[in-house]
């Protein structure tokens, strides 16, 4: 029996993860504006007993072209903030992890939103800090367009430290500290006082600590500064990996960071993103596959192709054709040379590619009965890939229900999972150490 228990989370969408779920007979296609929805399905992972949920974000719509309805429908149509706090009055254990991003809010304003969600929960808010790297999103806040890669990355450093101090900025028990008598213990409140190049913070948090100090932190940075960040201030990383080699070694790359900040190996989940289609036998789970690749029409499989590209339009060259060579974006680094890996280690059309990273965009993806899925996390689990799995749903909510319903029962069969939570917080059941001061 294994001591260590994987950390399992429910990365959420509206019909799926796979780009063409929301036409799937089973997906209910406006499921990204329906509430129920969203409640249902932490409900879903709360009964699997996940340590998250997690809502995705960026502050535009997703598509130039709107015809193409691929990334679009996949979206959540909720700020991620608001429909958390929607759940968590819903739920009581799972936690509950928001995407909002360092390049278009405020230091004060975000720590303050994610003191509430924390405080709203009971202490199971996270926050996965991005630096969002899509235009359209620029084109939403600065007239100047996206900044460059490594000037999101300076702004997000000071960011994060802003808001680290700031939740830190206020004490247990700082308010009413004698039960109603004074209202506050001076000595129990922080100004923080902090200019940097990028942001000026002069105050004290308006809000009560929230019962898990600081809420949980999440990157999933994959370039050289962004997993730096990550080993420095995150609790949780996200990560995108095809091959067990490939997450064995962005593994092993976060983890030797971590010493340089004073940090142990265990302060930080690796978490990379696995896309399970389960089946009783493994002939209807590749059916189940097979289904969900022919609703992809070809021209929506290479738009999201090309968006993970350095090329805006991928239909100028022959879809039975290989990748052509082009220069590294300035989007996600680490997506375009995942893509460009691929087709090599596998020969792969255009179209062949197109197809095979629709379903997952490039997330591990494995099809199969509940054993073999449970084989196959195992197998990274054991070995130095990963410390748990950020769970991606092809179809909503029949993939997520089936994942608690066949594969979790297996994983705890093996003692690789929880059969209850070990506390009510976020930080209690990752397991992960209370904030030392900033
Ligand atoms: C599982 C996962 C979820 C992500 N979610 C978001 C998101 O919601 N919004 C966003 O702007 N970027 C998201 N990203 C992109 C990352 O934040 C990051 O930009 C990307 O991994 C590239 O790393 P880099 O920023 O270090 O170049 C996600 C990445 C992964 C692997």
């Amino acid at each position: 029996m294994s001591e260590r228990h994987m950390k399992l989370g429910a990365f959420l969408m509206a019909g799926g993860h796979h780009i063409a779920a929301w036409r799937h007979p089973d997906a209910h296609a406006p499921a990204g504006s329906d509430i129920d929805h969203f409640i249902h399905l932490a409900r879903v992972a709360e009964r699997g007993k996940f340590d998250m949920i997690f809502i995705e974000d960026a502050a535009a719509i997703r598509e130039r072209n709107p015809d193409l309805a691929s990334q679009a429908a996949r979206s959540t149509a909720f700020e991620p903030l608001s429909l958390l706090a929607a759940i968590a009055v819903n739920t009581s254990h799972v936690g509950l992890v928001a995407t909002a991003s360092t390049s278009y809010t405020e230091p004060y304003g975000l720590a303050r939103s994610f003191a509430a969600l924390d405080q709203l929960s009971g202490g199971r808010a996270g926050w996965n800090l991005v630096t969002s790297a899509s235009e359209l999103e620029a084109e939403n806040f600065a007239a100047s367009g996206l900044r460059p890669h490594s000037q999101r990355y300076e702004r997000a450093e000071e960011f994060a430290d802003a808001a680290l101090a700031l939740w830190d900025s206020v004490e247990e028990d700082a308010y009413f500290p004698d039960g109603g008598e004074t209202f506050a213990d001076r000595s129990k409140l922080h100004a923080v006082h902090r200019h940097g190049k990028h942001f000026s913070v002069d105050g004290i948090l308006e809000s009560q600590r929230s019962p898990q100090g600081r809420p949980i932190m999440v990157q999933a940075g994959a370039s050289d500064v962004g997993k730096d960040l990550a080993a420095r201030t995150a609790n949780v990383v996200f990560a995108a990996s095809q091959t067990k080699a490939e997450a064995q070694a962005y593994y092993a790359d976060v983890k030797s960071r971590l010493g340089k900040y004073g940090r142990s190996h265990d302060d930080l989940k690796v978490m990379p993103g696995i896309s399970p289609i389960v089946g009783a036998t493994e002939e209807e789970a590749k059916a189940k596959y097979r289904a969900l690749q022919e609703l992809i029409p070809d021209a929506v499989g290479v738009a999201l192709l090309a968006s993970y590209l350095s090329i805006r339009d991928l239909s100028a060259y022959p879809l039975d054709g290989p990748l052509p060579d082009m220069p590294p974006t300035n989007l996600i680094q680490s997506r375009q040379q995942l893509i460009v890996d691929l087709g090599k280690r596998e020969v792969l059309s255009i179209r062949e590619l197109a197809r095979h990273f629709a379903g997952a965009r490039g997330h591990w993806q494995v099809a199969g009965t509940p054993a073999q899925i449970a084989d196959a996390m195992e197998d990274r689990f054991l070995d130095g890939a990963a410390d748990g799995f950020n769970v991606m749903a092809p179809l909503f909510p029949s993939g997520l229900e089936d994942f608690v319903t066949l594969v979790v029962p297996e994983l705890q069969r093996r003692g690789l999972f929880r059969e209850e939570y070990e506390g009510r917080t976020l930080r209690a059941n990752l397991g992960v150490s209370p904030p030392a001061k900033s």
